[in-house]
């Protein structure tokens, strides 16, 4: 048996069958983005070592990188994607996912120590963002862009030091990256952040609770009044959850949100993802 998977990052991936085993190859050929996936790898063994209850990582097996690129071979889980499985889930079972993700995170905080992020680092950032916005052909003699990463400016220009929990971070936590088995929630596709926070966590999950980010991406058809109910809730109570905790939630989700989808533009090419990153960038500014 072998199969293959395309996924949004362009690497291969392939499942096989090793002996009794059912294995995920991951694969690159491009020697730029290799130490990404090996950091990845890294990465996912290192969650693996944590107990978070319903919230698992698949085992990996072998990280290798050569001089023509590199591979990751990792536990295939048996599952579904996050469409399947809300299509078919009852409120208990979103009620229990939303637990699993809140304990999660609140692992990640505890396993974090709250430190000064400096406003630095989201002005560098906003600066680079900038340029490769300016840059891209896509964007090119847009008005609407230019005059949303003006007023991103005048934003990043007041932020202040920013005090976070920072340590322990997924890094890409947004639901194409959930594989959903039962009552046991699978987490691939580790990324490393800008800020290794738990609170940019919490800014992917709403990339896709609160934006439906992942359903723009979804090519197959799906139940959307069923998926924007159950996006809805999920998004309400994590919003809720942490709102009434953490200050710094309360304080950076804005502006940090803002960040997420200024980097998501400055690379989009697509019209119709265009169109929806300009509203969604509008309704934060
Ligand atoms: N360990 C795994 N078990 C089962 N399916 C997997 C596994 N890893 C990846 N996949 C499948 O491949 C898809 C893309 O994987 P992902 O690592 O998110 O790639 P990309 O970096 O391209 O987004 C997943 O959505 C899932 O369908
Ligand atoms: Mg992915």
């Amino acid at each position: 048996m072998e199969l293959t998977i395309k996924g949004h990052s362009g690497c291969d991936i392939q499942v096989a069958r090793e002996g009794k085993e059912i294995v995920v190859v991951k694969s690159t050929c491009d020697l730029k983005y290799a130490p990404r996936l090996i950091n990845q790898a890294r990465k996912q063994q290192k969650a693996g070592e944590f107990e978070y209850q319903h919230i698992r990582v698949p085992v990996i097996f072998d990280v290798n990188q050569n001089d023509k690129g590199a591979f990751i071979k990792m536990e295939y889980v048996y599952s579904k994607n996050f469409v399947e499985y809300f299509e078919h889930a009852g409120f208990e079972q979103i009620k229990y996912l939303i637990r699993a993700l809140e304990y999660f995170l609140e692992k990640e905080i505890s396993a974090s120590e709250t430190s000064i992020v400096q406003s630095s680092i989201l002005t560098e950032k906003f600066a680079d963002v900038k340029k490769k916005t300016l840059s891209n052909k896509a964007l090119e003699g847009d008005q609407e862009v230019v005059d949303l990463i003006e007023y991103s400016e005048r934003l990043f220009d007041k932020i202040r030091d920013m005090e976070m929990p920072v340590g322990r971070c997924h890094g890409d936590l947004t639901f194409s990256n959930i594989l959903f088995n039962g009552n046991n929630y699978y987490l691939i596709d580790f990324l490393d952040s800008f800020i290794e926070s738990p609170m940019l966590d919490i800014v992917k999950l709403r990339q896709d609770t609160a934006y439906r980010w992942s359903q723009l991406m979804y090519t197959k058809a799906f139940d959307d009044i069923r998926l924007r109910i159950v996006f809805e809730k999920i998004d309400k109570e994590i919003d809720e959850y942490f709102r009434t905790k953490y200050d710094w939630y309360l304080k950076y989700y804005k502006p940090l949100q803002l960040m997420n989808f200024l980097r998501i533009i400055q690379y989009a090419h697509d019209p119709k993802v265009i169109k929806f990153l300009k509203q969604v960038i509008s309704s934060l500014l």
